[in-house]
């Protein structure tokens, strides 16, 4: 499972000059922008010296610093990277505008040619199987990005494809290039019904070796893999990249006690507890900040945890002994970590 992407999934976070995770800040300067689909603008980023930027793997995203919340805050967000992976020159995103978003889509179609834009360096969370014999790949709507970026890399690599996408009648973003880059490989749809009446099939026909990826909204995603595992496909077949968990309540205040640290740390309401432990200088591993990547990871020592991400299985949440503090919280008013 991985990622977020590519409307209004805003994180808050502290960006600075470096992006604090370990990745590495890259300045770069928007070079293009221009609308593939109703609402959607693709965004163009190079280097000023028109350099080579850092290769990556198909379906990757970039970190985008997206100007600060109305409180101050710096915001952040993640964005699929469309492009060709080797050797780029180039980063290109396409981003859904969302006005009732929490502004980083807006950010973002506000970019014009010419604006420095910081970024991080790609990271990796949709990546194809190599040893694959086919690939089958699903996308939603805008969730196109990153499945744009494996199309690319199959062919360059002579791997075996198809593409199904759905999307509202008009309102397919990238639907031309697709048309152009898979010709009969590219299936589309503009009803659940088609959709539907096509992939039952389909998750029933494909040959052994043949893995499944996912990219658009939740409910999409979790249709389509249940409906491939009662057609019998392992997990270790199907490939899923989520939006992120979207707006959430604000929550209430509680206190944080890093046991080994010994430090108790207030988390106020419309604060991620993530965004607390950094305030107060606690590193923690993170990457999507949207609950879907597992990379903040946390072991919980004592309290109720309020799980609101997408990463942890049932069974791993029903245990309590680990958490998501990019978007979860505690559920009473106090919490203890192995921090
Ligand atoms: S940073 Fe991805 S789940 Fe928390």
């Amino acid at each position: 499972m991985t990622l977020v992407s590519d409307s209004d999934s805003d994180s808050d976070s502290d960006s600075g000059a470096a992006v604090r995770d370990g990745g590495t800040a890259l300045a770069l300067t928007v070079t293009e922008v221009a609308a593939v689909g109703r609402d959607v603008r693709h965004v163009r980023l190079a280097d000023r010296t028109g350099g080579p930027l850092p290769s990556f793997t198909p379906g990757s995203h970039i970190v985008l610093s997206c100007g600060h919340h109305a409180d101050g805050r710096p915001r952040r967000n993640s964005y699929s990277l469309t492009g060709a992976e080797f050797e780029p020159h180039s980063y290109s995103i396409s981003v859904r505008l969302d006005e009732h978003g929490r502004g980083g889509s807006r950010w973002v179609h506000d970019l014009a040619v010419g604006d420095l834009v910081e970024v991080s360096t790609p990271r990796s969370a949709f990546a194809p199987v190599l040893t694959a014999r086919h690939h089958m790949l699903v996308a939603g709507g805008i969730g196109v990005t990153p499945i744009l970026s494996h199309v690319r890399a199959a062919i360059r690599w002579g791997r075996s494809f198809e593409v199904h996408y759905t999307f509202r009648e008009g309102d397919g973003p990238h639907l031309d290039e697709l048309r152009d880059l898979c010709s009969d490989r590219l299936h589309t749809y503009h009803t659940p019904e088609q959709f539907w009446a096509a992939m039952d099939p389909a998750l029933l026909d494909r040959p052994l070796g043949t893995h499944l990826y996912v990219c658009g909204p939740s409910g999409l995603i979790e249709d389509l893999a249940g409906r491939a595992r009662n057609a019998g496909w392992p997990d270790a077949r199907i490939h899923y990249e989520h939006f992120g968990v979207g707006d959430l309540d604000p929550g209430s205040p509680f206190t944080a006690h890093l046991r080994r640290a010994g430090l108790d740390i207030d988390v106020e309401s419309g604060v991620s507890l993530l965004d607390a432990l950094e305030a107060r200088g606690v590193a923690i591993p993170n990457l999507c900040r949207q609950g879907v990547c597992g990379e903040c990871r946390t072991s919980v020592a004592d309290g109720a945890v309020e799980h609101r991400d997408l990463y942890l299985t049932a069974a791993e949440k029903d245990a309590g002994d680990c958490m998501m503090p990019c978007v979860s919280r505690a559920a009473g008013s106090r919490l203890e970590l192995e921090l």
